[in-house]
């Protein structure tokens, strides 16, 4: 499947036609997965187009570059305005954009660290991850066979590429058993999260989700989404889930960029709740989406609106 991808790449500040944004075979991230990157959303809002919690995840990319010992040759506030500049170029109203920063070219050797640093950003059209009908209907899931990446093997805060190579492993599993995703375990056995997303629980009024120590990515979503129950008048609580608190939930339901908020029906095709979006779930993405589409008030500051066409600095 082609990306249905904008026309420019942000290529080490240049913008360069897709087609021309190219590396060669020899650089050490093809090797290795020596990267990092993030994934964003932009959406079409009444109010034209905005990217949603950008300095989040700009802050989350300089964040993976310092675990990753890879120093950024650009500052956040340039790499913000290169995401900005990025969609307004490429004119999609709604997109997910992918900033990812590489190491290049020059020794083999696993310590890269000599090597230059590259950074891209591009953009694409993206609908719903699991599907329209999953965000309505909820996802089928699987407890997957694999464990999440714990701290003592890798950095579970760091989007880094070469650790996805075990989420790769997740999603294959899982839709080789019929299943949309899967849900890992941290390697003390409790939940962790899924192979793109962060895991959520509902038990009467009460939110659960796994804390940071459960080796999660900290999702940018996530925080939105505790800040958005807060609001509701829910209680939240960041408290390891085990396994088989999960069959027993009145709700589940995933969050992610790509995710957005996604509920789950069954798990190892156990009924959750109703065996549908519980209605928590559904309060919640009411939230998010009226947020994301402007039809309600951005309350908590969260959109960045971008002009499309109009580009201060491209080149
Ligand atoms: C492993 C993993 N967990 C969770 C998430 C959700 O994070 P966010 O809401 O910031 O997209 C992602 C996506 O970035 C992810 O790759």
């Amino acid at each position: 499947m082609a990306l249905n991808n904008g026309p420019y790449v942000w290529f080490d500040g240049k913008f360069v036609k897709w087609e021309d944004a190219t590396v060669h075979v020899g650089i050490h991230a093809l090797h290795y997965g020596s990267s990092v990157f993030e994934g964003i959303r932009a959406y079409e809002t009444q109010q034209g187009t905005a990217i949603f919690q950008l300095e989040p995840h700009v802050q989350r990319m300089v964040n993976s570059c310092k675990l990753m010992r890879m120093a950024i040759p650009y500052s956040g506030a340039e790499l913000s305005t290169a995401i900005q500049e990025t969609v307004a170029l490429n004119g999609q109203p709604a997109c997910y954009i992918r900033p990812l920063i590489f190491r290049g070219m020059g020794s083999l050797d696993l310590d890269g660290r000599s090597n230059p640093n590259h950074v891209v950003i591009f953009s694409f059209a993206w609908g719903a991850y699991l599907g329209e009908e999953a965000l309505e209907k909820g996802a089928e899931v699987m407890i997957s066979s694999w464990r999440r990446i714990s701290p003592e093997t890798g950095s579970p805060l760091g989007k880094i590429g070469g650790q996805y190579v075990s989420n790769s492993f997740v999603r294959m599993e899982a839709h080789e058993f019929g299943f949309d995703e899967g849900l890992l375990l941290d390697s003390n056995g409790m939940m962790s999260e899924g192979s793109g997303e962060n895991l959520f629980a509902i038990f009467g009024n009460t939110i659960y989700t796994a804390p940071v120590g459960s080796s999660i990515l900290a999702g940018v979503t996530r925080l939105s989404v505790l800040q958005l129950a807060r609001d509701l008048g829910y209680e939240v609580r960041e408290q390891t889930l085990s396994r088989d608190s999960l069959y027993v939930a009145d709700e589940l339901f995933m969050t992610g960029t790509a995710a957005e908020i996604s509920p789950i029906r069954s798990v190892d095709r156990i009924q959750i709740g109703a065996g549908k979006r519980g209605p928590i779930t559904k309060a919640l993405q009411d939230e998010f989406f009226g947020i994301v589409t402007g039809k309600m008030p951005d309350r908590h500051g969260w959109l960045t609106p971008v002009k499309l066409g109009e580009v201060a600095s491209g080149d």
